[in-house]
């Protein structure tokens, strides 16, 4: 078997130095609004803590991933990347990275699932000592197909909740070989990151790929979990009526509390304009669903994987199917109603066709996180069994203070008194 290529190798040698010095401006203007990757990368090349490391990493490639990439690099590792979706790369990014003599891109937009999973066995080649990834499959497919590899690895890091969920699953089977960082559940990422960043792009991509309002719309948010609230704040944010379908009551509660119509999904199908599912799990929108939908409305995926709208059941109850924009397919239906799925039901803020991710500030806060991860890793990482491990508080709150002294803003510290009130029991009435 040839050895999957770099993406140097896959452009065309015409396009490659025009590729390389676009993918290099999108990652100028990201780096230019990264307060904290700044800060983290002149540590890392003063200091060279990651010297002699080897990071494998599949992620989102694109401009705001690149610089956490770089700044590994900078910080002394070799790095081999590739996408984490194939549909969400940058190929001019990824054509940019590859030129840094620490880092070899495979990532490529549009790769089918055999040259997704080879270009992650490529990265592999290199014989990591860390790994980094978002969504598990990075760390699947170490344990899967190269075990002889886990005695050198220190641990890994991942990045999003799909992800942490499967390696809790595997933890709790015991098949989880090494210790990896949940950089998912840390303040600083998912509060920020999930309903910020998750609201903010997914809106604009469907706005982006679709020219239609929000205003007077009635959005379907299916799941009220950190990614749901940030997409129902913001479309409520853009005039439009919002209803949540959820499976946990308490979350089902706290977006009635939020004075959010509350619905089964089999009630909100019909009256939805806009579906947006962002629950991590699969078949919420399924045929029963299609059946009862308008003419015209527009389905979306935010969650992780493209599992949670049915599109085989979609497409066996279309009599046409075609593209009715770039990024939009319309399935019509027996009696003429369009139902309009966007970016092929792939997480709709990335794999779209104009999509840019989340806003580079919160990608800067949630690679800060993932860089001090890794960094603890190489300095500490004996102190960790195998298994999903919390981020230290104190790594997720001194990346909180680097932000807030790039925004000027500042903040109390608590007297010796309150300190020591706050950590005693024996103060009653
Ligand atoms: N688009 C992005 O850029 C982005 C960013 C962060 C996370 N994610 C992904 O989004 C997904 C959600 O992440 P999160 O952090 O919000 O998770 P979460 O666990 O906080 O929320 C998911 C919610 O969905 C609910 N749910 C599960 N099954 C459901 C069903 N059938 N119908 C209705 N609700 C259901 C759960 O009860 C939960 O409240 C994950 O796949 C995560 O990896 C995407």
């Amino acid at each position: 078997m040839t050895a999957y290529p770099p993406i140097s190798d896959q452009l065309p040698a015409d396009d490659l130095e025009s590729a390389r010095k676009e993918g290099r401006r999108k990652m100028e203007w990201a780096a230019q609004h990264m307060p904290i990757m700044t800060a983290l990368r002149a540590e890392f090349e003063a200091d060279q803590p990651l010297a002699g490391e080897r990071i494998a990493m599949a992620m989102h490639v694109e401009a705001k991933t690149a610089i956490l990439v770089e700044v590994l690099a900078d910080g002394g590792a070799e790095v081999a990347v590739t996408g984490c979706n194939p549909l969400s790369t940058h190929d001019d990014v990824s054509a940019a990275l590859d030129t840094h003599e620490n880092i070899t891109s495979y990532a490529k937009r549009g790769v089918d699932s055999e040259e997704y999973y080879d270009a992650i066995h490529a990265t592999i080649d290199l014989e990591p000592t860390i790994t980094v990834d978002d969504g598990m499959d990075l760390v699947a497919a170490i344990h899967e197909d190269y075990p002889e590899l886990i005695d050198g690895i220190v641990g890994g890091a991942e990045e999003t909740t799909t992800g942490v969920h499967r390696l809790r699953a595997m933890d709790d089977d015991g098949a989880l070989e090494y210790p990896v960082f949940a950089v998912n559940d840390t303040p600083m990422k998912r509060l920020f990151d999930n309903v910020h960043g998750t609201g903010e792009s997914s809106l604009a991509s469907i706005a982006m790929t679709t020219n239609l309002s929000w205003a007077g719309k009635t959005v379907v948010v299916a799941g009220f979990g950190y990614c749901g609230k940030g997409v129902a704040r913001k479309a409520a944010g853009q005039n439009a009526n919002v209803v949540v379908t959820e499976v946990e009551p308490r979350r089902a509660l706290e977006a009635h509390m939020e004075g959010y119509d509350v619905l089964p999904m089999a009630e909100a199908a019909a009256v939805g304009d806009v579906f947006i599912t962002t629950t991590g799990n699969r078949d919420v929108i399924v045929e029963d669903h299609f059946e009862v939908m308008q003419d015209g409305v527009l389905l979306a995926n935010a969650g992780h994987f493209d599992i949670e709208i049915d599109l085989e059941a979609l497409e066996a109850l279309a009599v046409d199917t075609y593209e009715a924009r770039d990024g939009v397919q319309a399935y019509e239906l027996e009696d003429g109603r369009r139902l309009n799925v966007i970016a092929e039901g792939r997480l709709v803020n990335l794999a779209a066709p104009i999509a840019l991710g989340h806003p580079v500030e919160v990608m800067d806060q949630s690679f800060g996180v993932q860089a001090a991860c890794v960094r603890e890793l190489v300095e500490n990482g004996e102190a960790y069994d195998a298994g999903v491990h919390d981020v230290p508080d104190a790594l997720d709150q001194k990346v909180a203070e680097i932000k807030l002294e790039a925004d000027g803003v500042q903040f109390d510290d608590l007297t010796e008194t309150q300190r020591e009130y706050m950590g005693s029991w024996d103060h009653g009435t």
